[in-house]
């Protein structure tokens, strides 16, 4: 069974182990919003601020996605989204899914947009993206920016 959780203390471990799953060029390329260290997994459960950092958990034990957003406690109106699903899972709907939520929860903290960037080449998230009804436009040569009115 699987749920979202908002990432707290008790999830230390479990985030440490996801972050040495992503903690390589296949995943950072990509997905990079911070070192995916033991310190950062320490102090993202420790966290609580304004901005959310959550997980899809597995059974109650694996955390098998990561999402974020981010921006509010720098005193951006537009929250930032980041995601990312572990491979072994991917193309099961996890994605949309967190994507989903993360947006619902940023309309319930009063955001009226949302935003995000992503690499050209990252084919899979610039989908999932557009589908969602994401504008995609021309960051720089090598990233999209993608905006979404909620
Ligand atoms: C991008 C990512 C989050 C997608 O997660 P996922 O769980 O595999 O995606 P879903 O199964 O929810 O797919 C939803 C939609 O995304 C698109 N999509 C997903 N994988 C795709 C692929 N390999 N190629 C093309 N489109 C793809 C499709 O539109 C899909 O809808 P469909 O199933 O109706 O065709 C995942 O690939 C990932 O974590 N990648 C590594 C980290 C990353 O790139 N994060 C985003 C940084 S901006």
């Amino acid at each position: 069974m699987i749920e979202i959780v908002r990432l707290r203390e008790e999830h230390v471990e479990q985030l440490e182990t996801f972050f040495e799953a992503i903690n390589n060029l296949s995943y950072v390329d990509d997905f990079s919003p911070h070192p995916f260290d033991s310190s950062n997994a320490e102090r993202i459960c420790k966290y609580h601020g304004r901005d959310k950092y959550c997980a899809i958990l597995l059974n109650g034990e694996t955390i098998i996605g990561y999402g974020l957003l981010r921006g509010w406690d720098e005193g951006y109106e537009v929250p930032a989204i980041g995601l990312c699903i572990l491979e072994t899972y991917h193309g099961k709907g996890l994605g949309k899914l967190l994507l989903d939520f993360l947006e619902t929860a940023s309309r319930l903290e009063g955001a009226s947009e949302v935003m995000l960037k992503v690499k050209k080449n990252n084919v899979a998230a610039s989908s999932l993206y557009q589908k969602q009804g994401f504008d995609l436009k021309e960051y720089n040569d090598l990233f999209l920016i993608g905006r979404k009115r909620l």
